[in-house]
């Protein structure tokens, strides 16, 4: 049975003034134990809205459209923040949020932020000494200086023991599921490396095994996902296995944002990077028809009006009616 399913979920929000961004539209998946899917597409593309939906985490301005989630059988929607919290954050699902830092309270130690985490997760039932004994073990685990970053506040630390501890602290209670929302973004290349260490110890370890990974850099999902969605303008375009999306992609965009990722094999003529013209459309209003059109280089005459859904094409999803 699926640990976890997604049911054509549509999110928005709503503006003070009234305007709905359909920020994710029409998003169906499901995950079994011991997957890794990882998520992509650019920037304001709906991946950090999604990752609320996945959660069921629904703060305004943020509302869902329509749609279902269920983890283990059970449905998320229509439920409190203080339930999904209680009962259903860092156990069953736990989220490693984009940017550590402000998943930081500024104004206490490590230890207590993990304590405070905790408890909220806990309804209180754990003391503050085993949470800290855990997450001492933990700690010393994955090799980190433990009593310095146990004791400091978040300011002392640096941005790779940040996003370490924030990472130990999510995956405390073991959950079911992680959703990592670009961990490594604004961090420099050799902490990426640490982090990315990290997630895939904890995977080894099995500390958790079921994963979404969520990132606009594709080199680092071709080594980490073993499926991949590639999104675009709120919905999902193609998904398929890593070999079919990264190797043999059959959506203009997913060809377009590889052909401009992809650096050339050892041994080849290196490739100019390929640009892909123009930007998304607005969520406010969206197309009717293919919201890449305007920007796709086989676009066809009736491809602006004509609605498209997803469809099996050489095995994987394709949100495109002429890919083959
Ligand atoms: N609180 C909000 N109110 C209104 N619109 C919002 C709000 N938060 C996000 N949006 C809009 O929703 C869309 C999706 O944003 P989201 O943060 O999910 O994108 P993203 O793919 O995570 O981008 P990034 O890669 O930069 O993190 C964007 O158009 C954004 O402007
Ligand atoms: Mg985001």
């Amino acid at each position: 049975m699926p640990t976890f399913e997604v049911d054509h979920l549509s999110l928005h929000y709503l503006t003070r003034f009234g305007e709905k961004i359909q920020a994710v539209s029409d998003v169906s998946f499901t995950m079994e134990q011991g997957e890794i899917l990882g998520i992509a597409g650019e920037s304001g593309c709906g991946k950090s809205t999604l990752v609320n939906g996945l959660m069921g985490l629904f703060i305004p301005p943020l509302y869902p459209t329509s749609g279902d989630v269920r983890v283990g059988g059970e449905s998320l929607m229509k439920r409190t923040p203080q339930d999904i919290r209680k009962n259903v954050l860092s156990q069953k699902v736990s989220m490693i949020p984009q940017g550590a830092f402000n998943a930081l309270n500024p104004t206490r130690k490590i230890k207590d932020i993990a304590a405070d985490v905790i408890a909220s997760h806990t309804g209180g039932h754990t003391s503050k000494k085993d949470i800290e004994a855990r997450l001492r073990e933990r700690f010393d685990l994955f090799g980190m200086d433990t009593e310095r970053v146990l004791n400091a506040f978040p300011i002392q630390l640096t941005a790779g023991e940040r996003q370490r501890s924030v990472i130990g602290i999510s995956t405390l209670l073991n959950p079911q599921m992680v959703i990592a929302d670009e961990p490594t973004s604004a961090l420099d290349v050799t902490t990426q490396k640490v982090v990315i260490r990290m997630i895939f110890d904890l995977l080894e370890k099995g500390i958790f095994n079921t994963m979404i990974f969520i990132t606009h850099e594709l080199p680092l999902l071709r080594h980490v996902a073993n499926n991949i969605a590639i999104m675009y303008a709120g919905e999902f375009v193609e998904k398929g296995t890593n070999e079919q999306v990264v190797f043999d992609p059959r959506h203009p965009y997913t060809q377009a944002l590889m052909g401009s990722m992809l650096s050339a094999e050892p041994g080849q003529k290196s490739r100019k990077p390929v640009s892909i013209e123009g930007a998304p459309p607005s969520l406010a209003k969206v197309p009717p028809g293919c919201r890449f059109a305007a920007r796709c280089p086989v676009a066809r005459a009736d491809c602006k009006t004509q609605k498209q859904e997803l469809r099996m094409v050489a095995g994987r999803l394709v949100r495109c009616n002429y890919a083959e």
